[in-house]
């Protein structure tokens, strides 16, 4: 199995790369390949409607540092997606990942697996931290990844005083994650 951790947060250290790189580790003592990428560590865009993956290119045709974290999920088996909250959705950083992952869809138009570019059957796992313990529900993309073909997804919300005073509860939490998921 192919395990693929996409951190968000400008934080590198912060709470959700904390969460999901305790989910990375559990995963790497079970001796699972792991690929982990900061969407922070370069520079990249947000679809620019050039309509290329649509017309000439089978994939995203802008070449920045965003295009090697794209390219690693037709590979990937399991997705996990550490998301901090910013304004009651999602930070700009994940909003251009999922922007550009729109390549991977033929047409515009088309709700047809076979019209998607990725094998099906992958796995997500998405851990999103916020400081509100009023839980966002941030699902809005849970369809779009099921289209993408991640037909199976785990949400974990969890909320910045839990993961400071709480850390022994979001052990078992991720523990129990990974027996669900892996
Ligand atoms: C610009 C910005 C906007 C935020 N908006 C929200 C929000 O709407 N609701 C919330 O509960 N927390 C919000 N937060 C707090 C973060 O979601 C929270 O502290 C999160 O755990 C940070 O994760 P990180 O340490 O991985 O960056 C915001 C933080 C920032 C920097």
């Amino acid at each position: 199995m192919k395990m693929t951790c996409i951190y968000t947060s400008p934080r590198k250290h912060g709470n959700s790369a904390r969460v999901a790189g305790l989910l990375c580790s559990i995963a790497k003592a079970d001796h699972i390949s792991v690929s982990e990428y900061s969407l922070h560590d370069g520079s990249y865009m947000g679809c620019v409607s050039c309509n290329a993956c649509k017309q000439t290119a089978e994939i995203c045709v802008i070449q920045d540092d965003l295009a090697r974290v794209l390219e690693v999920l037709p590979q990937t088996d399991l997705l996990v997606l550490a998301l901090p909250v910013y304004c009651a959705g999602f930070n700009s950083s994940f909003m251009a990942f999922v922007e550009r992952s729109t390549s991977f869809f033929k047409y515009e138009d088309s709700d047809s697996p076979e019209d998607v570019r990725l094998p099906r059957g992958k796995r997500l796992i998405v851990i999103q931290t916020q400081a509100s313990s009023v839980l966002e529900e941030n699902f809005f993309f849970a369809e779009y990844f099921t289209h993408l073909g991640f037909e199976s997804q785990r949400f974990y919300c969890i909320d910045d005083s839990r993961i400071a005073c709480q850390w022994s509860d979001v052990e078992k939490d991720v523990q129990g994650i990974w027996k669900e998921m892996a």
